[in-house]
């Protein structure tokens, strides 16, 4: 299989497990991250040792614009088409509503919807016919976030990209679909203190977090499924409102 996907944030967590379930299926991959060169060489090493894939790693923060020319070039300079685009990198901004400042609503904009919108218009030419676009949403973009404005309208926002790109990337033959996770059990989740996490825990009617892997599925489902379009898969283990 000579198959490219290219995942933002591909190194830990979500996007990790992502990446290597599509490395099992085949897929050679290009991974981005924004800060933890071991963790990305180390990544790199194991899939290539382990699956056999070619693997290329990008240092390419999705809070600086200027890393789309970076993703770009890369492309260019490797002649290479993608097959699967998963715009999975996110940021989020726990300030205080009283106290958040435009620099970090603005920060979390940035990162979570222009940069994909101007990541997706530059390499669209880059990617095949009957190719496919997932972008990480949360059930926080359906539900209210208890804590972050900023992250809970980004991620509306990016549930109402799904749709709306769908005519945009249709004269292109390539399908846009969206996962919604609930919660993960990612450094993101884990970070949090063991309070807040039982919180959440029994607000899950199967009771726990999600391995990142069950999540990984879903979008493996949604790039090689040819007729999902438009969607916003929610995979939340039930999340009961309790
Ligand atoms: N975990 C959850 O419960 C959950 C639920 C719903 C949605 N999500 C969404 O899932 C996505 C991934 O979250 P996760 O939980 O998997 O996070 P994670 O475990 O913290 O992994 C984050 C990955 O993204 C990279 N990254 C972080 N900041 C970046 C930036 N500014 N530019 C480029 N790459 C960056 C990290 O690389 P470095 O370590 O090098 O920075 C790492 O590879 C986010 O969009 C998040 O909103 C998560």
């Amino acid at each position: 299989m000579n198959k490219w996907a290219l995942i933002t944030g591909g190194t830990k967590g979500i996007g990790f497990a992502v990446a290597d379930c599509l490395a099992k299926a085949g897929y050679n991959l290009i991974l981005t991250y924004a800060s933890s060169d071991d963790v990305a060489a180390k990544v790199q090493s194991d899939f290539q040792n382990i699956h056999h894939n070619k693997v290329h790693i990008l240092r390419a923060d999705v809070s600086d614009m200027n890393t789309i020319d970076v993703i770009d070039r890369f492309l260019e300079g490797e002649d290479l088409k993608l097959d699967a685009l998963v715009l999975n990198a996110g940021l989020t901004c726990r300030d205080p509503f009283e106290t958040m400042t435009f620099e970090s609503w603005n920060r979390v904009f940035y990162a979570n919807v222009h940069f994909p919108v101007f990541l997706l218009q530059r390499i669209v030419g880059r990617m095949n016919r009957e190719s496919s676009v997932v972008f990480t949403g949360s059930l926080m973009g359906i539900e209210p976030h208890s804590v972050s404005l900023a992250y809970g309208v980004t991620k509306s926002a990016v549930h109402a990209l799904t749709k709306n790109l769908v005519k945009f990337l249709a004269p292109y033959s390539i399908r846009v679909n969206a996962v919604a996770p609930g919660f993960v059990d990612t450094e993101w989740q884990k970070n949090k203190p063991a309070e807040i996490r039982q919180n959440i825990e029994r607000k899950v009617s199967v009771g726990r977090f999600a391995d990142p892997h069950e999540v990984s599925e879903v979008y493996k489902m949604l790039i090689e499924n040819s007729y999902f379009n438009g969607e916003v898969v929610v995979i939340d283990g039930g999340y009961s409102y309790k």
